[in-house]
């Protein structure tokens, strides 16, 4: 089982966070999903196991007619293995949300929404210079909850200014809509975006980092007691609506990435990633010569990588598991490593499990790397 995604790499308008590949020109627009299949085409060898999700990410896809998504989807169907109960999303951005819009992409094959609401305070949305209001966000997730069973929407806290108020009021607004399926993610402030510089010229104030711990202790909380299960460090579903796509990244399963931009890897040490340029990926795909970059993963860099996904998940890693892929060296270093963190009780066994305490979630990413083998 494995996931293909597909990215889309063109907005109206530049997020004032964001880092991800986009242009805001529509230079070869009309071309890019041509591109993209002569692409899957090229890289058909790759494949050798069917498809059981299948990601339209960005950029903004939802720029994209779902006439033209319908007929990539059939494509992929047609031409590639995919299983019958097959996750097929797409990244939607409140603005580009219509009836007429959603109808189509329901008869396109897309069973599973994601939509970037990212907060419902208009001061937020204004800061980050989102292309929607909260208005439009209320009346985006009406309508996406009225045509999709299965959808899920992002939510960004530790927005500069915002107090532990603000970001409570925030989540009743989207649990309102009892959604199946909430990512949530801490503004990580990316160079050379324009936050970075608002905020290296004092002209934005971040807030403290104990200000965000307490918005996302909060968030566990509220999460919890309104019956969805914390399944990875920032992904909350209801039982039944994990994301496919997300589980597959996680457990290590291949991913076949289309676009500019886009990475691959194999399952096993082969990883790859597409140039950051439309431009030159287009032409590196007509010319049959795709441009991208690839890496051989070592012991240590799948084990490193094992560590971080294993402990943002709720089922923890396992050390059996090292022990059988990594071998017995590895397993007795990360027995080694653990024992601070065990005294301190911010991680524990469960079994054979090696988890994070709810009390230090916040703190997994730190926690993981001081398992890490450098
Ligand atoms: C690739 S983005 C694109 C989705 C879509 N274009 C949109 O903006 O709604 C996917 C998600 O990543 C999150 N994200 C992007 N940049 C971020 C940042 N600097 N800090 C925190 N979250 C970020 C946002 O929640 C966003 O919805
Ligand atoms: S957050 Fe989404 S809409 Fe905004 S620039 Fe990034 S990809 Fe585009």
């Amino acid at each position: 089982m494995s996931n293909l995604y597909i990215h889309y790499p063109y907005c109206k308008q530049a997020c004032h966070y964001c880092n991800f590949h986009f242009s805001t020109s529509n230079k070869g627009r009309d071309q890019m999903i041509q591109i993209m299949e002569k692409e899957l085409r090229i890289r058909a060898k790759e494949i050798n196991s069917s498809f059981d999700s299948i990601y339209f990410g960005g950029g903004s896809p939802s720029l994209i007619s779902p006439e033209l998504i319908a007929s990539f989807i059939k494509k992929i169907k047609d031409d590639f293995m995919t299983s019958a109960e097959i996750e097929i999303t797409i990244e939607v951005n409140p603005d580009n949300v219509s009836q007429d819009y959603l109808l189509g992409l329901k008869e396109s094959g897309i069973n599973r929404l994601s939509l970037g609401i990212q907060s419902f305070l208009d001061r937020d949305l204004k800061l980050m210079n989102r292309a929607h209001n909260s208005e439009q966000a209320h009346n985006a997730l009406s309508l996406v909850k009225k045509y999709f069973q299965n959808y899920s929407l992002d939510l960004i806290y530790g927005m500069p200014y915002s107090s532990l108020l603000d970001w409570k009021k925030n989540l009743k607004l989207a649990l309102n809509y009892k959604p199946p399926h909430i990512s949530t993610y801490a503004l990580t402030v990316e160079k050379k975006t324009v936050l970075h510089h608002q905020i290296k010229q004092k002209n934005v104030k971040p807030i403290s980092e104990k200000a965000v711990k307490e918005q996302y202790d909060f968030l566990l909380d509220k999460m919890e007691e309104k019956g969805y299960i914390n399944y990875e460090f920032s992904n909350f579903g209801k039982p039944g609506y994990f994301s496919v796509n997300n589980q597959n990244y996680w457990n290590g399963k291949p991913y076949l990435g289309l676009g500019p931009s886009s990475h691959s890897y194999d399952g096993k040490a082969l990883r790859s990633w597409n140039v950051s340029n439309n431009h030159s990926y287009m032409v590196g795909v007509n010319s049959g010569k795709l441009k991208r970059e690839l890496e051989s993963l070592n012991t240590k860099d799948r084990y490193n990588e094992y560590i971080m996904t294993g402990l943002r998940k709720s089922d923890g890693l396992s050390l059996d598991y090292i022990k059988r892929i990594f071998g017995k060296t590895y397993a007795a270093y990360l027995e080694e490593q653990v024992t601070r963190h065990l005294d301190q009780r911010n991680i524990f066994w469960d079994g054979d499990y090696l988890k994070v305490a709810k009390h230090a979630k916040f703190l997994t990413d730190g926690i993981a790397s001081d398992f890490f083998i450098i």
